[in-house]
């Protein structure tokens, strides 16, 4: 078996980010916390959770997408090796894997995430599945390690998945696109999945789940923070609120304060007045030119656009124009 458990770490993730900057974000009049905060063990557990609860339609619908088209994609891109970016379970992945490895006998699986426990539910899922499967766990940031991944000459294809795209602002979104064009070669090829405007009652409670899950996923955050600074925020003086942005169509997830709050951190103690929000995600839904806009800003090109027949996702096979 050439399958490998040993998780190649490819940056000092956990120094990129000081306390300093921290309390900074948290004395703003706008206040927010690092998103790669949300996923610790727990949150990579309360994250899978949430897309198997019924209001959350995103994972679903990709699933379907990917259902139906996997075999088109794979035979499209000629892929030999796969590559996700935030790979989370690769539960959705291995339909894609499992047709590449039809057509050919040796592919390569590279799983790229922040979070460990990630990379090791991802391996779980895809342990077994072939002896002509080579898994790779690749431990880094997806915003500041992308020039450090391992050059290949099969052809690639790069996953970026379960619209995570939408969690990133505008010139986050078109610098990253940017740095994966600028690294695809001309047989590389990279998939995307995006979430697509819609109705707003219907986005609005794919984050605000009844099981509360959705919920305990934005409070660990707090748990995360205190737990990596030092820091004594109390979970439970906070609200969770998922609210869709019109303007901007987004949904910005915040902790809103129950009471007013002095958090003790080493370089100076945070105030926190009774209804002030803490924003701690954003994600955007797109329409048709909205996201082609950004594609055409990051030297992209759309070869595919396969969606679901409610039109409430894409999935787009891009190359680098
Ligand atoms: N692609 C999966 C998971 C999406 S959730 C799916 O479609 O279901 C987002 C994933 O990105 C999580 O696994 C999280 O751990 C990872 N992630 C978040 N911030 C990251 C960062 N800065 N660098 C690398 N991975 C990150
Ligand atoms: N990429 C996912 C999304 O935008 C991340 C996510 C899942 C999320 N649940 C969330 C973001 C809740 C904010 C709030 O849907």
């Amino acid at each position: 078996m050439s399958h490998t458990h040993d998780i190649q770490q490819i940056s000092k993730v956990d120094d990129s980010f000081s306390l300093k900057e921290l309390n900074l974000m948290l004395k703003k009049k706008n206040k927010s916390i690092p998103t790669k905060f949300l996923y610790d063990d727990l949150g990579s557990k309360l994250f899978e959770e949430i897309s198997n609860t019924k209001e959350y339609y995103l994972t679903r619908t990709e699933k379907k997408i990917l259902n139906k088209y996997s075999s088109k994609i794979i035979n499209e891109s000629g892929a030999r090796e796969l590559l996700e970016l935030g790979s989370g379970s690769s539960k959705k992945t291995k339909l894609l894997i499992l047709e590449a490895l039809k057509v050919e006998n040796n592919i390569t699986y590279v799983s790229f995430d922040i979070s460990e426990k990630a990379l090791k539910m991802s391996y779980e899922e895809l342990k077994n599945i072939s002896s002509n499967l080579n898994i790779k766990l690749v431990k880094g940031d997806f915003i500041n390690d992308l020039e450090k991944l391992d050059h290949t000459d099969k052809p690639r294809l790069y996953l970026f998945l379960g619209s995570t795209l939408g969690n990133f602002n505008n010139e986050t979104a078109i610098k990253f696109l940017s740095n994966i064009s600028k690294k695809m070669k001309k047989n590389d090829f990279l998939l995307l999945g995006v979430d697509k405007i819609k109705n707003k009652e219907i986005i609005k409670a794919a984050y605000n789940d009844q099981a509360g899950i959705t919920e305990k996923f934005n409070k660990n955050i707090l748990n995360v923070i205190n737990k990596e600074y030092d820091l004594n925020f109390n979970p439970k003086m906070f609200r969770h609120v998922a609210e869709f942005n019109e303007d901007k169509n987004q949904i910005e997830m915040y902790l809103k304060a129950i009471s007013d709050q002095k958090i003790n951190s080493h370089i100076e103690n945070i105030k926190i007045n009774l209804g002030e929000k803490i924003l701690t995600e954003i994600s955007r839904k797109f329409s048709d030119s909205s996201i082609d806009e950004i594609f055409q800003n990051s030297g992209l090109e759309t070869v595919h656009d396969f969606k679901d027949e409610r039109n409430y996702y894409s999935l787009y096979l891009l190359k680098s124009s």
